[in-house]
């Protein structure tokens, strides 16, 4: 994944770098690095690590140049150590690189210049695009990026600069995220949006192609043929307290906090009927949800209500999985592509192949210029905000907004819903106020290994999610389970140590729920229920129970999830473990 950055303007650019770096650090945190042209030469720091290693082996160093790229890495080709931490240089050592993917021929690359007599220092990928600018360069850095570019194949965005135009940052992007700040004496690129907040709010989406060509005095940007584009220079809305931690210990506890507030903006993005589509979703003779992860979970969630209130068969599918399965698709199938980040390379490529078979595609976004939002033919935000912390927890709620939202649009009387819909925030506030008895009830459990997570209907996905948070930051093992699946064999897996997490408001199936819980209790499991509160029947078979306002059954999932995401907190926090930045793990999986 990784995270790149780089400055031209008339301040230290190493203090924007290493600013930007930190809110970057969640796409990668394994090793980073900084390129500066000082006094007329290339200066290159890295360190093993996370950003505030680099930050230390620079303290004291007088570096005061205004041009330099930077790069926090999450290692795919090379182990992660400082050889092959980012930037990479050139043999001459006057050729800077950060790269941001994967070059997928690097080894025929490597092996071609090796036997034109070229050293490698490491065994990353990244380290051809050095020597290859460096053979073509012949006095313009942009020339030398266009002539090679047909040369790499694979998904990357990279950053060259060179001590000979002392300048200028030359940017690439093909497959993975770029985009470019637009300041005042002063211009930016970067990974992601949130790096480059704190200093500008004009924003240029970059797209798969296209070249960026950064200078103090302006941008521009050319497509692979050279041609010159005009592109619109965007206003983000989001502004740097939004980015920050706001006196949470973690933006993870502090994005859980924000939920009412990003649900309910979301839902006043869809109150009005303007967004409406201009299609009738009932026509499609199928939709087709494709997402990764907590989106997909979103997902599961959505294909509930769109089944019930738009009668339309429904499928949602993990787009890793899609895109290499022989799934009939055309132009009488709705895709709907649910992504956070609108970057991650499964989704992207899924609905693209959708497209392509003449399917119609609906992203669902929140971050607006993403990929997807640009590869889609309609795109629905979700209003949350920058989502700093690794799992994902108020763009899920947000998610779900707009695919409620979506489902009952076009219904005679959509308004009744979105009038139960906009009520959800203020009980989700509710819920949240009970934080601190949720954290009694995870700190009981935070020896154990494993973990069982349990629902029905809509509370099936939530409780995937519930497992999927516990895991991601945790590390402790969890499975979420249909609750009726139980007993078709991860029944085996309870005694008296195995806690089982059962999400069982009184809707549809609660009884039934009810029934699954008599069978853990028989083998001897231990219930820890989140229902509705004052519900003794179920308090009375739990070990321990979480309580939350009584509601629709439909809308249940906005509140059941935020004891969960609190519980998986409130573990990983006792634990000591990172938990915006869990190991392993990065915001935006830009790689298959
Ligand atoms: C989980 C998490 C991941 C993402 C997944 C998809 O907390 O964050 O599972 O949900 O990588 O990411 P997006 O939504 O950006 O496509």
């Amino acid at each position: 994944m990784c995270g790149i950055i780089g400055y031209v303007g008339k301040s230290p650019a190493l203090i924007v770098l290493l600013q930007g770096l930190e809110r970057l650090e969640y796409r990668g945190y394994d090793s980073a690095g900084v390129a500066l042209i000082e006094n007329g030469r290339i200066f290159v720091e890295k360190k093993v690590g996370k950003i505030r290693e680099l930050v230390r082996s620079l303290w004291g160093k007088s570096l005061n140049a205004t041009v330099g790229i930077g790069h926090t890495r999450w290692a795919t080709h090379g182990e992660p150590c400082e050889i092959n931490a980012h930037p990479h240089t050139d043999t001459t050592g006057e050729i800077a690189v950060v790269h941001n993917g994967i070059i997928e021929n690097y080894r025929e690359l490597k092996e071609k210049l090796q036997a034109q007599g070229i050293e490698f220092k490491s065994q990353t990928d990244t380290e051809v695009i050095a020597h290859l600018i460096s053979k073509h360069y012949r006095g313009d850095l942009l020339s030398a990026v266009m002539e090679i570019m047909p040369m790499l194949k694979g998904s990357y965005a990279f950053a060259v600069i060179t001590s000979k135009e002392p300048y200028r940052i030359v940017g690439v992007r093909n497959g993975n995220p770029l985009v470019v700040g637009i300041g005042e004496g002063e211009n930016f690129l970067a990974s992601d949006i949130p790096a480059i907040l704190p200093f500008t709010r004009h924003i240029i989406p970059i797209s798969d192609g296209e070249i960026v060509d950064l200078r103090v005095d302006g941008v521009d940007i050319y497509d692979a043929e050279g041609n010159r584009l005009v592109k619109d220079v965007i206003s983000v809305p989001w502004d740097i307290i939004s980015a920050e931690k706001g006196g949470f210990k973690h933006f993870m506890l502090k994005e859980i906090f924000e939920q009412p507030r990003t649900v309910g903006d979301t839902i006043k993005g869809y109150i009005s009927r303007d967004y409406i589509l201009p299609f009738k979703l009932r026509e499609f003779r199928r939709i087709i949800l494709l997402a990764c992860g907590t989106s997909y979970h979103a997902g599961l969630v959505g294909s509930y209500w769109i089944s019930k209130y738009l009668q339309v068969p429904v499928e949602v599918m993990y787009a890793s999985e899609f895109r290499y399965a022989d799934i009939p698709v055309d132009d009488r199938d709705l895709v709907i592509a649910i992504s956070q980040s609108g970057e991650t390379a499964d989704t992207r490529y899924s609905a693209l192949s959708a497209k392509e078979r003449g399917a119609t595609v609906i992203s669902l976004v929140n971050v607006m210029g993403s990929a997807l939002d640009r590869e889609s033919d309609y795109t629905l935000y979700t209003h949350a905000g920058p989502e700093i912390g690794v799992a994902a927890t108020k763009t899920f709620t947000s998610q779900l907004a707009v695919l409620y939202s979506l489902s009952v649009s076009q219904l005679p009387n959509r308004d009744e819903y979105m009038e139960k819909l906009s009520a959800v925030p203020n009980m989700m506030e509710e819920v949240l106020g009970n934080a601190e008895n949720v954290k009694k009830v995870a700190l009981k459990y935070t020896n154990k290994k494993n973990m069982l997570y349990l629902g029905r209907y809509l509370s099936y996905p939530v409780a995937l999610e519930g497992a999927l948070k516990l895991k991601e930051i945790s590390y402790i093992h969890a499975e979420g389970y249909p609750a009726g699946e139980m007993k078709h064999g991860p029944i085996a897996l309870i005694d008296e140590n195995m806690p089982v997490v059962v999400v069982a408001p009184k809707d549809r199936v609660y009884e039934k729920t009810l029934s699954n819980i008599e069978e853990v209790l028989t083998r001897k499991g231990i219930v820890i229920s989140v229902g509705f509160a004052g519900d003794e029947r179920l308090k009375s078979m739990s070990k321990d129970f979480i309580g939350i306002p009584s509601v629709d059954e439909d809308l249940s999932p906005f509140l059941t999830v935020i004891p969960l995401q609190l519980f998986a907190y409130y573990i990983a926090d006792h634990l000591g473990l990172d938990v915006d930045q869990p190991r392993n793990l990065a915001k935006t999986v830009t790689v298959e």
